[in-house]
């Protein structure tokens, strides 16, 4: 695609909005693409008046709470949905069908239908679509995956993966649209672990064969209001814990916790993999850098190794800092969405998109139904 400007919506002007805000209005210059990325209209469910305030401060030429009517704008290449999971269906189907780029945030959906409905309508459009998993363009997890695909720590044995954070447990913290099975999908088992589903995928390129897993909702009811602790409560429909056991394919084992009731964790974001010739250990906390065993040295020298991964190492060096000089959240995004732009124009292929999203939905799918079978499901059976 040869193309000078690429004209953007955003759907959803919270917490993901500024991310996305932040990147589209940085992207062409960090990446160094030959684009202009123009920030057309911004749509959220707010008043005219919060939303003009927000497009003012992040940039938007002009705001909408009405995505319907900005999805089918002429001057619209790309959308990017940042709004809760339930939408995410509707809107990307309808944004294929108006023929736009699509990044969507992930989980890709609430459940695995809707995943295939959205792949089917993104390859019936014949569009480029991009899957959030944002935590891919984090330089540290990519080192990771050279190394294992290098194969310095060998056959893999097992992966152990636990997201934790812990902003929910104050029982009183209030309902929010995260609570909810039906906006939400899920608790921390879309929220949380469907990264490190996606992160061993991406890390490992294990193939997931098989799951049992766990999901307990601890805190069965909240407050509608923080304010008012003791007044009417409000039912939490999705999980606070998701573990899960998991054989794959190729032999290796793996053990998964996700939950947001972890005190003290914040984003505790890990993934430790073990091969016969070493390990590595990542940990989003300390971004910047990446533990790795080599099993080959001597026993003296012997260690988990602390890599800084600042500089020239890793994929997503080009236009960066020199070496000691970290990068932050917001500067994933600005990779991710610099490479989902620069695989459209240079005609190239592009990871995480909806077929990921949707294998990721079906892992998630299967955890699911293990946990209410209480059985192991094999995921040729989802
Ligand atoms: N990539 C990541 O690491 C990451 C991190 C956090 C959240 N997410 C995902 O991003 C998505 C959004 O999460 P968030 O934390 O930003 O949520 P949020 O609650 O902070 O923001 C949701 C946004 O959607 C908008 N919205 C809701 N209903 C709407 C409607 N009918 N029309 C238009 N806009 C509407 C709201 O106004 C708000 O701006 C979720 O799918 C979530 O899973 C991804």
């Amino acid at each position: 695609m040869r193309k000078k400007e690429i004209r953007v919506a955003l759907i959803g002007h919270k917490f993901m909005g500024v991310a996305h805000s932040n990147a589209f209005r940085n992207l062409s210059m960090w990446m160094n693409l030959p684009v202009k990325v123009s920030m057309k209209c911004v749509c959220g469910e707010d008043s005219e008046e919060n939303l003009s305030i927000f497009a003012e401060r992040f940039g938007w030429e002009s705001w909408d709470p009405d995505w319907r009517r900005v999805v089918q704008r002429n001057d619209i290449d790309l959308v990017s949905i940042a709004t809760p999971n339930f939408l995410h269906k509707e809107i990307a189907i309808e944004a294929a069908r108006n023929g736009k780029l699509i990044i969507c945030e992930k989980p890709l959906s609430n459940n695995l239908s809707e995943a295939r409905e959205m792949l089917d309508a993104v390859e019936r459009a014949d569009i480029r679509h991009c899957c959030g998993y944002t935590y891919r363009f984090t330089p540290s997890l990519a080192l990771a995956r050279q190394l294992v695909a290098e194969g310095r720590i060998g056959r893999i044995y097992n992966v152990f993966v636990r997201y934790a954070q812990d902003w929910i447990s104050d029982p009183n913290f209030a309902m929010v649209w995260r609570f909810d099975k039906k906006i939400a999908g899920s608790g921390p088992l879309g929220d949380l672990s469907a990264h490190s589903i996606d992160a061993t995928r991406f890390v490992t390129g294990l193939h997931f064969k098989e799951v049992s897993g766990n999901l307990q909702t601890l805190i069965k009811e909240r407050p509608l209001d923080s304010a008012k602790p003791s007044g009417s409560k409000g039912s939490v429909t999705v999980d606070d814990v998701a573990q899960f056991l998991v054989n794959f394919e190729e032999g290796a084992t793996g053990c998964f916790e996700s939950t947001r009731l972890a005190t003290g964790r914040k984003n505790y974001n890990t993934i430790e993999v073990n091969g016969e010739k070493g390990s590595i250990f990542w940990n989003f906390e300390e971004q910047n850098s990446l533990l790795f065993y080599d099993n080959q040295r001597s026993p003296k020298e012997s260690g988990f190794a602390k890599i800084n991964v600042t500089h020239d190492m890793h994929p997503y060096n080009g236009g960066w800092w020199p070496q000691g000089h970290g990068i932050g959240y917001a500067d994933s995004f600005v990779i991710e969405f610099g490479l989902f732009i620069k695989s459209i124009l240079e005609n190239a292929a592009f990871n995480p998109d909806f077929r990921d999203g949707m294998e990721c939905q079906k892992v998630l799918e299967a955890i699911e139904k293990s946990s209410v079978t209480r059985t192991w499901i094999n995921l040729s059976q989802i």
